[in-house]
């Protein structure tokens, strides 16, 4: 790599097709018009741009969320909370038998520099990776523009709750979040909210729904409430979901509305688990040693309650709490 820019992201100048390259440790990562190819020194991997893209954007906006972030059955990150593993085929049961696995560990803020810059240089100004393909331009093509307000939108994460004064604010035509195509039907009505004398200051509420019908970005959990480390992490999804998440701990799903499609798998080695189809009202736990990728035909809203205990993966990986948050 030719070029040092700054926060240690190593880069070279644009290619033929007016992107740069990065290097991060071992890993190399370079695109063109449709795809990108990441090299370590035992092997390589292509991705769609577009698929690349979607998954990085997750990555960054998440700061490398619980556990692992699979962009697909190759590389990811695991998330250390600190640093950060980089790999490549080390989730992967054939790659890992033949020997064609990598994995570097980086402190957070090198790694997340490094794909913050990956991610700003390959978006094109026609590329939103947050949005769903129906309600965004190409990914591809040679390198046309930016899309800054895109990547680096701000991400939702309620203190309290929605709605409550101080806290994030409801979402309304007026703040530039119209109502999506596909939740035409949701009613916007607020509830009405009658405190005790004394407590007027004190109690809130908010249509979680009407909120949700108003999201413009597709599979990005964000917290709407908080209850010391528990975390109302509503959705709103259409088509795939762009990343392949292995958990560190249990996470709970309510479908909200319409239907998602889920692929499970073992974490560690990428094995099909289950085939799950949620409908509107369903609930599961997912367990802590999975992996999973949703798919959803039409917009549909998702609850994802999330434990943000800092303790929780050291107790599930000692055994001394189970995988499983409920037994039948
Ligand atoms: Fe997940």
């Amino acid at each position: 790599m030719a070029v040092e820019t700054v926060r240690g992201v190593q880069a070279s100048e644009p290619n033929v097709h007016g992107y740069r390259s990065f290097s991060l440790g071992e890993f190399t990562f370079r695109r063109d018009e449709y795809f990108v190819y990441v090299k370590w020194p035992t092997g390589s991997h292509l991705m769609s741009a577009d698929a690349f893209l979607r998954a990085l954007q997750r990555d960054v906006a998440w700061q490398f969320f619980y556990g692992t972030v699979n962009f697909d059955g190759v590389v990811g990150t695991v998330n250390h909370y600190g640093t950060v593993d980089l790999f490549a085929g080390r989730y992967n049961d054939a790659y890992r038998k033949a020997e064609l696995d990598h994995v570097e560990n980086f402190e957070t803020p090198l790694i997340m520099a490094t794909f913050r810059a990956i991610l700003e240089d390959w978006t094109n100004a026609s590329f939103d990776p947050f949005a769903s393909p129906h309600e965004t331009g190409t990914a591809f093509g040679p390198k046309t523009g930016d899309n800054k307000a895109a990547i680096n939108r701000h991400r939702v994460t309620a203190k309290r709750m929605v709605a409550v004064p101080g806290d994030e604010p409801v979402r309304s035509d007026a703040t530039g979040f119209r109502i999506n195509r596909q939740f035409l039907d949701v009613p916007q009505d607020a509830p009405e909210i009658i405190a005790e004398p004394g407590f007027e200051g004190e109690v809130n509420a908010f249509n979680l729904f009407a909120y949700l019908s108003r999201s413009d970005v597709t599979w990005n959990p964000s917290v709407v409430s908080a209850c010391k480390n528990s975390l109302y992490c509503p959705t709103t999804e259409e088509y795939i979901l762009p990343i392949i998440h292995g958990n560190d701990r249990v996470e709970w799903f309510v479908q909200l509305s319409d239907e998602i499609y889920w692929d499970v798998e073992n974490r560690d080695t990428g094995a099909v688990r289950a085939k799950d189809l949620m409908k509107a009202g369903d609930v599961a736990a997912m367990p802590a040693n999975i992996r999973h990728q949703g798919y959803a035909p039409k917009r549909s809203m998702l609850l994802v309650w999330e434990n943000a205990s800092p303790d929780l993966p050291g107790l599930i990986s000692s055994g001394k709490l189970p995988i499983n948050p409920v037994d039948f």
